[in-house]
């Protein structure tokens, strides 16, 4: 059979198994080409080259078991490749982190001047925070993105810092990312020009709703109270007394904003366009938080 029947005939296994997505696909094609090319040692980009390719029967029986994995274990395929893709940035990932999936990654810059976020920071832009940091990706994505910055990679577990390091010594930015062990912005010193953050947000109805893969995730990584706005709450009250006075948060709040607009209702906020819309990911300044405080 050749790659591109394979792939094929193990999406539509994935499909007719009814494993959800949005840990790094959308579709079952994707998904099945992402595990067959990485168990053939392939590039993730080798597909089109290569769909003609006949696989031995080995080849089969083994890619074939490890889709077998991914429908009777419902993990993650992120979890079952120890790799995950970011703005085609790749990290290593296991379950002591979430799989990276953050729309922040999107808006940061290119390096040349055409990020979405550009048009907030100026060359005053030294110190970046990601907090919340789980696998590094964020920060790893930032230092990349804008090399004059030094960046602090937050979190309160010692899991996924653990996994942050590892992702931090991968792209050798060791001297300008350092991990921090924080909850939320208690040990963190600042200020800082820019602080990114992807918390956990999830509402604890949509929690108990969430499918099984991401039941393999960290509980921590993802749920936010009632109403989804639990660590946010402490974020925004927290944040300016780390924050430089032209700073700007950008935080990402998921299927939240109902729910964000009814916590924090006289809040000026900007929503940022991202690939899923623009009410996931809203940006804040330091004036606005400061003003918000005093109302
Ligand atoms: C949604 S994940 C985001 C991970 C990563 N930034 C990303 O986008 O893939 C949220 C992270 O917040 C961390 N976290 C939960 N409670 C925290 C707290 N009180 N202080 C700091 N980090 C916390 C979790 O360990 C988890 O790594």
């Amino acid at each position: 059979m050749t790659l591109i029947d394979f792939i094929t005939a193990q999406a539509a296994r994935l499909k007719q198994a009814g494993v959800s997505f949005w840990h790094g696909t959308t579709n079952a094609f994707d998904e099945a080409a992402w595990l067959v090319l990485w168990d053939l040692g392939m590039e993730l980009d080798a597909l089109e080259a290569h769909a003609k390719r006949e696989l031995t029967t080995e080849e089969q029986a083994k890619a074939e078991a490890l889709i077998g994995r991914r429908i009777d274990t419902r993990q993650p395929a992120a979890y079952l490749t120890k790799e995950a893709w970011l703005q085609n940035v790749p990290f290593y990932v296991d379950e002591r982190s979430i799989v990276p999936r953050s729309f922040i990654a999107e808006l940061l810059a290119d390096g040349e001047g055409t990020g979405t976020l550009d048009a907030w920071l100026s060359e005053h832009t030294h110190k970046v925070l990601d907090l919340c940091t789980g696998n590094g990706s964020l920060a790893v994505i930032a230092a990349m993105a804008y090399p004059e910055v030094v960046v602090d990679a937050a979190d309160i577990s010692d899991d996924a810092l653990e996994v942050a390091r590892i992702n931090v010594d991968k792209h050798k930015l060791g001297k300008r990312i350092t991990v921090i062990k924080s909850d939320l912005l208690t040990s963190v010193a600042g200020p800082y020009d820019l602080i990114l953050c992807n918390p956990p947000y999830v509402n604890a109805q949509s929690m108990s709703a969430l499918p099984a893969e991401y039941k393999h995730e960290p509980a921590l990584a993802l749920a936010g109270g009632d109403d989804g706005m639990d660590l946010v709450r402490t974020i925004l009250r927290d944040a300016p007394a780390k924050m430089t006075p032209n700073a700007v948060l950008v935080l990402e709040i998921g299927n939240e904003r109902p729910n964000f607009e009814h916590a924090f209702r006289r809040l000026e906020v900007a929503w940022l366009e991202v690939s899923s819309g623009d009410d996931e990911v809203l940006l804040v300044t330091r004036d606005a938080l400061a003003r918000w405080s005093r109302k």
